[in-house]
């Protein structure tokens, strides 16, 4: 039992979310966490209104591996070892404490690590269950689980204090996600109400499906094993269009770019998430997607579901048929990877339209005020009119829409259509500007070739700047 403790890589949000898998199995409505200051230490109270247990069956759910993992369980079955409530349990705190209620009979039972030498589990008499138990117990019928002794927990600090109020906050987010789908209530799932120290957790959304931005592909249903698996990919909105609430909410503490990946759901409770499986080199697919993969819990042994529930393995089986489909999605969403005109190439010595500067964390885009054309301009005789020019130019850079290019090129880029491609439009505007460019290298043809060669647009274009050149006999 001592060893129990080790179990699994257990923090307190995946303990807790241990024991809500048991609230959800035992069908409550309602669950009710809360961390309490203690003389001996933070003590954790989890109240559920599910069934509860009868005598018999609390002292056989106290037992350690008291259900077999090879049984076959119902379908909304999170349990899974037949340890959970153990060694959840005993990874924060030494002294399990089990209450609970079934068709009015009250029955209790606790593990004390420190008075375990004589392996006797502790039953408790009903002058101790009323002494402990919530008053709430006492009129409906559900579970408390009482950890105390949280020498886990003491680490963070005292209850209240601010070491432990991150702890809390950490939790509540992680739990707000994990069962996000019985928070709201999704999927014809019972709706589960969770409170934790007073504040009733919202559902958070990993894919802002109510976001008119977000992009949801269709669903695909995957047979394994004679077992379905629900596929379906997310491409977020782009930054820009989020709130710092919404941006928040998929970053989470980790960051944005951290979650992308697959979320694994097991019975819509999510076990994993922001991970790829190796399937995807980083960079291919863009930050923004993320796909939701729900496996019913018959598949357990061929994922490798973790004893603390908070890992698995993708079945190599099932990999070929993920790969599809992320690959799918990368002649959608990878294109925004690929580099298109207008790129400003720095460190390559060309002289470029378009330069950047980044300072104090801050980026901005500017027209280059060294291109020879535009320095043509500003060197204008008429200083009135190289004024205004200059004055343009500034204009057309405050209103640059930032906002909106970064919009379309994540959603759309496939769409953008700026770089150079129109053969003769481009020839066209080199004519135009080719006698402020000789004007420029001083009527001198080499310098001028030159120029050419190290500016763009004309750089990028050479073939077609040469054989225009030599068509004119200019080179
Ligand atoms: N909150 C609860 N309400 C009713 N029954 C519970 C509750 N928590 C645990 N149990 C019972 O205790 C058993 C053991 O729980 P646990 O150690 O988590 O193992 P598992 O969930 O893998 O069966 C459960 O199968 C269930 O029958
Ligand atoms: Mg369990």
């Amino acid at each position: 039992m001592a060893s129990a403790r080790s179990f699994g890589n257990y923090d307190l949000s995946s303990a807790l979310a241990d024991l809500i898998d048991n609230s959800i199995k035992a069908r409550a409505h309602s669950i009710d966490i809360k961390c309490i200051r203690k003389d001996d230490g933070p003590e954790v109270r989890i109240l559920d209104d599910g069934s509860g247990m009868t005598a018999v069956e609390l002292h056989r759910a106290m037992r350690p591996a008291s259900t077999n993992p090879n049984e076959e369980r119902a379908p909304d079955d999170l349990g899974r070892f037949g340890w959970g409530m153990k060694s959840a349990s005993l990874s924060q705190c030494r002294h399990l404490t089990v209450v609970t209620r079934q068709n009015g009979a009250l029955s209790g039972a606790s593990w004390n690590l420190d008075d375990i030498a004589n392996w006797k589990m502790g039953v408790l008499d009903p002058d101790e269950i009323e002494a402990q138990v919530d008053q709430r117990l006492l009129e409906r019928d559900g579970t408390e689980i009482i950890w105390s002794m949280c020498d886990r927990l003491s680490e963070y600090g005292q209850v209240g204090g601010r070491g432990f109020n991150d702890l809390v906050a950490h939790a509540q987010k992680k739990l707000s996600l994990i069962f996000h789908r019985y928070l709201g209530g999704e999927e014809g799932l019972r709706k589960l109400r969770i409170s934790f120290n007073g504040s009733v957790l919202k559902p958070t959304d990993p894919f802002l499906r109510n976001h008119n931005a977000t992009q949801a592909q269709p669903k695909e249903v995957l047979n394994f094993d004679g077992q379905p698996i629900g596929v379906q990919a997310f491409i977020l909105p782009h930054y820009s269009k989020l709130t710092a609430g919404e941006h928040d909410q998929l970053g989470g503490e980790e960051g944005f770019v951290r979650n992308q990946g697959f979320y694994v759901y097991r019975q819509h409770r999510l076990i994993i998430h922001g991970t790829w499986f190796r399937l995807v080199r980083h960079g291919e697919l863009s930050q923004l997607v993320r796909i939701a993969v729900n496996i019913p819990n018959a598949l357990d042994a061929i994922w490798k579901i973790t004893l603390d529930k908070a890992d698995a393995q993708l079945p190599s089986g099932l990999k070929s048929r993920l790969k599809d489909i992320v690959g799918g999605l990368k002649s959608r969403s990878g294109k925004v990877f690929q580099s298109r005109g207008g790129r400003i190439r720095e460190g390559t010595g060309k002289t470029s339209v378009w330069a950047k500067y980044v300072r104090n964390g801050e980026v901005r885009y500017y027209i280059n005020r060294e291109h020879p054309l535009i320095t043509g301009m500003l060197e204008d005789e008429d200083r009135d009119r190289a004024k205004a020019f200059s004055a343009a130019l500034g204009i057309i850079e405050d209103c640059f829409p930032i906002i909106s290019i970064g919009e379309d090129y994540s959603s759309r880029p496939e769409m953008m259509n700026q770089g150079v491609l129109d053969r003769d439009r481009f020839l066209d505007k080199f004519d135009t500007a080719l006698p402020s460019l000789l004007l420029h290298s001083g009527g001198d043809m080499k310098a001028l070739r030159e120029l050419l060669a190290s500016t763009e647009p004309w750089a990028s274009q050479a073939d077609l700047v040469v054989k225009h050149l030599k068509d004119k006999g200019w080179w």
